[in-house]
């Protein structure tokens, strides 16, 4: 490894990243113009440096002739989301791409790490084509949310500047802060549910007010014309209670109606 010459044997990482960069942002992109939501926030990616490939191949014991076998992460991305459920349709949407191979995944979202690291891992082969011919990289794709970020991007910061010397008391805290960030994506997790759950109780609640009111005028149509006119003022009162079980019923006590109506009997 000595001899060798790094800027080219880095070329197709340096190529593969930028690549995937621009396929993780386009797909943020289209699915953003397809369902107006993207459940990608931001993505980056970087290019291992020499120094800590080297640190890395001597502390796995992996032979410098080894290195693009050995070390899965020279090519790293990383993937941002708002909700933990975004990095599962991430991944699914990873594993159907016919563009990389997937060769394995680590789920530390589920197995969290001692230190109190989550993250969704993805180890995947990348075809590249460089000027002087075809070749396959292993890349490392990280998806997690803003606050798994948030408490990674930290707890990588006080490591790299304590290294081993992090003291205990510090490495409690941080387990504690990665407990808060867990709850804070929990919470999220729930306030998004609730907000979901309302816009289809909007939506709901604006059906049944247009069944019943058209079915008044379908009694209308039928000459039921005081039947119509009661369940009118019905309506009214329970609109204006914001009572919906009473006006779901009444929308089914007007499809009965219609029912009748339809079959004939006699009209006033
Ligand atoms: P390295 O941890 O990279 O040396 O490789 P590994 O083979 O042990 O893989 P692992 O899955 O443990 O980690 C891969 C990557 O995940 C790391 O390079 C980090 O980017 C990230 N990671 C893993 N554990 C931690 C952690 O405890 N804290 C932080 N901040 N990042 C972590
Ligand atoms: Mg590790």
């Amino acid at each position: 490894m000595d001899g060798r010459d790094w800027g080219l044997f880095l070329q197709p990482y340096e190529q593969a990243v930028e690549e995937l960069k621009v396929k993780f942002k386009t797909m943020r992109a289209e699915l953003k113009l397809r369902e107006s939501y993207a459940p990608i926030e931001f993505v980056t990616g970087r290019v291992k440096r020499i120094s800590s490939i080297l640190e890395k191949a001597k502390r796995l014991g992996v032979a410098s002739d080894q290195l693009d076998a050995g070390i899965e992460d020279i090519a790293g991305i990383r993937i941002m989301c708002q909700f933990v459920d975004d990095i599962h349709r991430v991944a699914s949407l990873i594993r159907n791409r016919k563009d990389l191979t997937l060769v394995y995944e680590k789920d530390y979202i589920t197995n969290y790490k001692e230190s109190g690291y989550r993250s969704f891992h993805m180890i995947v082969k990348y075809p590249v084509q460089t000027a002087l011919g075809y070749t396959e990289v292993l890349a490392e794709i990280q998806i997690r949310t803003l606050a798994m970020n948030f408490w990674a991007t930290i707890e990588h910061s006080l490591h790299y500047k304590f290294k081993e010397s992090l003291p205990d008391e510090v490495r409690q805290r941080l387990k504690k802060a990665a407990e808060a960030a867990f709850l804070l994506d929990n919470e999220m997790t729930s306030i998004r549910k609730e907000i979901l759950d309302a816009q289809t109780d909007f939506e709901e609640q604006s059906n049944v007010v247009s069944r019943v009111l058209n079915g008044i005028q379908d009694l209308y149509f039928y000459h039921r014309v005081r039947e119509a006119a009661q369940f009118q003022m019905k309506f009214n009162e329970l609109f204006e209670l914001g009572d919906y079980p009473g006006l779901h019923a009444l929308a089914g006590d007007i499809s009965a109606a219609i029912g009748k109506a339809k079959k004939g009997s006699p009209g006033e």
